[in-house]
């Protein structure tokens, strides 16, 4: 079996950024306790390490009423304007390890909406990094994530339109939502804020899952960025599996791929991806070893693995 691991796969510089930016806090005695605002990010094995070291997740405002000052760390999503604010003024010290590409778009839109633009937001309303891209614009926001959001924007005609999308949106669905809006002749200015590293995962990925028998996606299931992949493999693959560790994933159709991919969202870690290509790389050699045990038959094919294999047979 080949395996091909996507050179793009895991941590993207945002992600690690802000998992870096913990863990020196945890290691820092002058941060006192150390929280993150949400969790770090969309993966269950790096939140329960961090909760190891006594790191807790708070989830809203309110919850900085329950704990003792101490460091709040923001997750690389980002969070509105006034969340920052308001764990200043309950006395917290703030990190700010928003990904600079998503702080980006915060001064775009701030900026912008205070010029008089209505800005739409192309991506996931319900998403943390949007509801904290909005919690910037300084006047009216649509979010539109798909062609029937269209119709629930209001008529924008003689208005100054800004259009930016979340950093982790799919870029062809962004191109076909920007042409769609732009047949109703407004005025209008795009920013692509597509992360580059999201695009070229994606691009990787599809790449990678024309080319294999079966395509193998890691990530936490909550992870948008991952889920996103899991869709687009699988529109080129059919045997795409969505796996968050080594654990979920079930062998047994493996044993007749010949070519396996694996890509993974920008919150998996290293280690999660190295333990799955290991995985995959000794049902190689075992399928090399059947294959060698076959040609030592020369021609006669007998099941069963070499460990089957008598001495005197061979
Ligand atoms: Fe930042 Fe891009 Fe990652 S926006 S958090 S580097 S996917």
């Amino acid at each position: 079996m080949k395996v091909t691991t996507a050179q793009s796969a895991g941590f993207c510089f945002g992600v690690k950024r802000a998992v870096d930016q913990v863990y020196e806090q945890v290691n820092d005695k002058d941060s006192g306790p150390v929280y993150t605002y949400g969790p770090i990010i969309h993966n269950d094995q790096v939140v329960n390490d961090l909760k190891k070291r006594g790191v807790k997740v708070l989830e809203s405002i309110e919850d900085l009423d329950t704990v003792p000052p101490g460091t709040v760390v923001i997750r690389s999503h980002g969070v509105s304007r006034i969340t920052v604010e308001k764990i200043e003024q309950k006395g917290f010290r703030v990190i700010d390890a928003t990904c600079p590409f998503v702080k980006r778009i915060h001064r775009v839109v701030e900026k912008q909406s205070a010029d008089g633009f209505h800005i739409i937001i192309i991506g996931n309303d319900r998403h943390p990094e949007v509801e904290g891209i909005k919690g910037w614009c300084q006047g009216p926001v649509s979010v539109v994530q798909c062609a029937a959001d269209l119709d629930k924007i209001p008529d924008l005609t003689e208005k100054k339109i800004c259009i930016v999308a979340q950093t982790t949106f799919n870029y062809n669905k962004f191109q076909e939502l920007v042409e769609k809006i732009s047949k109703k002749r407004y005025d209008i200015s795009v920013l692509n804020t597509i992360c580059n590293a999201t695009e070229e995962r994606q691009t990787e990925a599809r790449e990678i899952a024309k080319s294999v028998d079966a395509m193998i996606v890691i990530g936490g299931r909550h992870s948008s960025n991952t889920q996103k992949l899991f869709e687009i493999c699988k529109d080129e693959c059919k045997n795409t599996y969505f796996i968050e560790t080594l654990v979920d994933l079930d062998s047994k159709p493996f044993q007749s791929f010949r070519h396996v991919g694996i890509t993974a969202g920008a919150s998996t870690p290293n280690k999660i991806i190295e333990e799955v290509q290991k995985s995959m790389s000794e049902k190689s050699f075992e399928q090399m070893l059947d294959e060698s045990f076959k040609t030592i038959k020369n021609g006669e094919v007998v099941e069963g693995t070499v460990l089957d294999v008598k001495e005197d047979e061979i």
